[in-house]
């Protein structure tokens, strides 16, 4: 073969686009035929491995993987219909093509029930068996990928007191799961009541630490000296009121996590000296002389954006980067709303077993508000409404008046000024307007007509309204 006619046929970009390198195999004792058929598949972009008889070829298939196998029936010694069920045990999922003398119908039917995807009859024709080839490898593929798929789906981790179904959270599960067996610092960020000592204890407990202590610190509420002694420990004398030697709360999590919470307020000459211990784990007593080695996890958390406080010199830029190993952020409450529901239900049961009383129902007003609302406090905000709502309710329903009032109320507007810094009052009146005529439209089924009758204001007004407030109209356009 020139390789003029290669470069030609390979730089097609049909050839390059459909048989991105694929691996092929032929197994067969006739050089002729081994010839003709690794110029044709090479022509088409397959790279292409040679055996010539059963021996050599098995050997093949346990030093390399390939994506197909090419098996003469009517090898010589061990039959290609023989050695088959081998091939099968040992590479389950490769597809097998058998090539076949004319005429020998019943040992293709027997090959095929041992497992052969389809056979090529002598002289075959080529773009038929590339054809054959294409579909027995894309088959393959999309089974192979069908069984990946439903093996992640089975395997899509939960955590047992870790309430959540939205996307963002089964991925922040599977997230989880996968950093939690290394010793990597994991940075964990999100708003205030999302959950982060929550999934910081996650870790642990999923960790080999699981049985060493899990260490919580407030790092932000711990007066700076204070916190020295209490992260490092001192000797006796080290200041004042040293009576004794203590240990630090890096020894005590020795094998164990050690929680950094609020790392984000940490003053700046702290964020110096845990810069050091997380470089080598090594650190010093206060007023001690020797270093001390430890083996300990770290998780931090914050809920301020890191990142802005480097940007504007509050945060240590090393240090940041220390942490931001593995990052996970926490998404507020209001981008999974589909997690209300369960969690309101999780908490009312938790509560009114606390309580010593069945768990009363959600009404559907109710319902709707814890819907509607923004949550500013996130979970922990739900679950105190939820807390009170369970003591408060006598009867077997949770009714909207027993929620908390900024439910009701119009704090939506203050919520999303303190949410949206860049937002002015026209922004969220704006907002506000959009929602009410939204909400409106969709309760009278995008009825504009019946919506400006509601509205009190003319059809041509409230159209207006849509098209400057950009409302989709798209259920409409959908009936
Ligand atoms: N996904 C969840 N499922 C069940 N409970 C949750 C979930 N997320 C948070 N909570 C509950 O909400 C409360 C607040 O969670 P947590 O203390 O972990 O939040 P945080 O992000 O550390 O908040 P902060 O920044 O204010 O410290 C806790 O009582 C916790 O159990
Ligand atoms: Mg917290």
């Amino acid at each position: 073969m020139s390789n003029v006619v290669v470069s030609e046929r390979i730089d097609s970009p049909k050839v390059a686009a459909q048989t991105p390198g694929q691996r092929i195999l032929i197994i067969d004792d006739e050089a002729a035929i081994r010839d003709s058929l690794e110029t044709l598949l090479t022509l088409e972009g397959f790279r292409v491995d040679l055996a010539s008889d059963g021996f050599s070829g098995l050997d093949q298939l346990t030093r390399s993987t390939y994506d197909l196998l090419l098996l003469d029936l009517a090898l010589p010694g061990e039959s290609g219909i023989d050695l088959l069920p081998r091939i099968k045990s040992l590479v389950p999922e490769l597809p097998v093509i058998m090539i076949t003398a004319y005429g020998t119908v019943g040992n293709v039917v027997d090959a095929i029930r041992a497992g052969a995807s389809n056979f090529v009859q002598k002289p075959w024709d080529n773009e038929k068996l590339l054809a054959d080839i294409r579909v027995a490898i894309g088959k393959n593929l999309a089974e192979q990928e069908v069984v990946h798929l439903k093996r992640t789906l089975k395997q899509r981790v939960s955590f047992e007191n870790i309430v959540g179904k939205s996307e963002p959270m089964l991925q922040l599960f599977d997230l989880v799961a996968q950093v939690a067996p290394s010793r990597s610092t994991v940075l964990i960020q999100g708003e205030s009541g999302t959950g982060k000592e929550l999934i910081a204890k996650a870790i642990h407990a999923h960790s080999p630490r699981r049985d060493k202590p899990f260490i919580p610190v407030n790092t932000g509420a711990v007066p700076s000296d204070l916190l020295e002694s209490t992260l490092f420990g001192h000797e006796r004398g080290a200041f004042t009121s040293a009576v004794a030697a203590k240990k630090g709360l890096f020894e005590v999590a020795d094998g164990g996590t050690l929680f950094l919470d609020e790392i984000g307020t940490m003053r700046m000459d702290m964020q110096a000296k845990i810069l050091r211990v997380l470089q080598d784990r090594r650190f010093m007593h206060v007023g001690g002389t020797q270093e001390i080695q430890v083996d300990v996890r770290i998780v931090a958390a914050t809920n301020v954006n890191l990142e802005q406080a480097v940007k504007e010199g509050r945060f240590r830029e090393d240090l940041f980067y220390r942490l931001n190993v593995i990052s996970l952020e926490l998404p507020p409450l209001r981008n999974r709303k589909e997690d209300i529901p369960l969690l309101a239900n999780h908490y009312l049961k938790f509560y009114a077993e606390e309580n010593g009383f069945p768990p009363p129902e959600l009404a559907t007003d109710a319902l709707r508000l814890l819907m509607d609302y923004e949550w500013p406090g996130n979970v922990r905000e739900l679950e105190n409404a939820m807390e009170r709502g369970v003591v408060l309710s006598n009867g077997p329903t949770l009714t909207a008046d027993l929620l908390p009032a900024q439910l009701r109320g119009n704090t939506y507007s203050t919520a999303l000024l303190e949410q949206r810094p860049d937002a002015s009052l026209f922004d969220v009146m704006e907002d506000i307007e959009r929602r009410i005529i939204a909400d409106r439209l969709e309760r009278c089924n995008w009825n504009q007509t019946e919506a400006s009758e509601f509205f009190r204001v003319p059809l041509s007004t409230l159209n207006q309204k849509i098209k400057r407030l950009n409302i989709s109209l798209k259920k409409r356009s959908r009936e």
